[in-house]
């Protein structure tokens, strides 16, 4: 199954939406990675670059938002920090055996769409708010 890109998934901002792409495409190649290879070393690889990216991502859209004067900045970071661990978590689990592929796949594909749609575009859309042009 692939996890497709879809067009609610846009926030409207470009530097925003080019890294949720990355994301989805990262999504993609742990599920054919970890359905494909025993190898714990390039599962632990794999979920590295998946925690780093996320860590990355998180800050990245927070520094976007706070460049844009957004309010909300500091509840958005709670739920990138609640969201870091519960990934950490789940990693630990694969790692473990605790946690099957599958489960993980659907996690960050619940994860994505949920948080991408709701919590990043209510973010930034109040950036078109920010520099709506006052009727003339
Ligand atoms: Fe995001
Ligand atoms: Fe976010």
């Amino acid at each position: 199954m692939t996890f497709h890109w879809k067009k609610q998934f846009e926030v409207g901002r470009q530097e925003i939406d080019l890294q949720h792409h990355y994301f989805v495409e990262l999504i993609n190649r742990i599920e054919t990675t970890l359905s494909t290879t025993d190898d714990p070393d390039r599962r632990q690889r794999l979920m590295m670059e998946l925690y780093k990216y996320a860590e990355f991502h998180f800050l990245s859209e927070e520094n976007i938002a706070l460049s844009l004067n957004l309010p909300n900045v500091v509840q958005h970071h709670e739920l990138h920090k609640e969201l870091l661990e519960q990934i950490e978590h789940h990693i630990a689990d694969v790692m473990a055996g605790l946690m099957s592929a599958d489960a993980m796949i659907n996690f960050l594909m619940e994860w994505f769409a949920g948080h991408t749609i709701h919590e990043d575009k209510r973010l930034f859309s109040q950036s078109s708010m920010t520099h709506a042009h006052p009727p003339t």
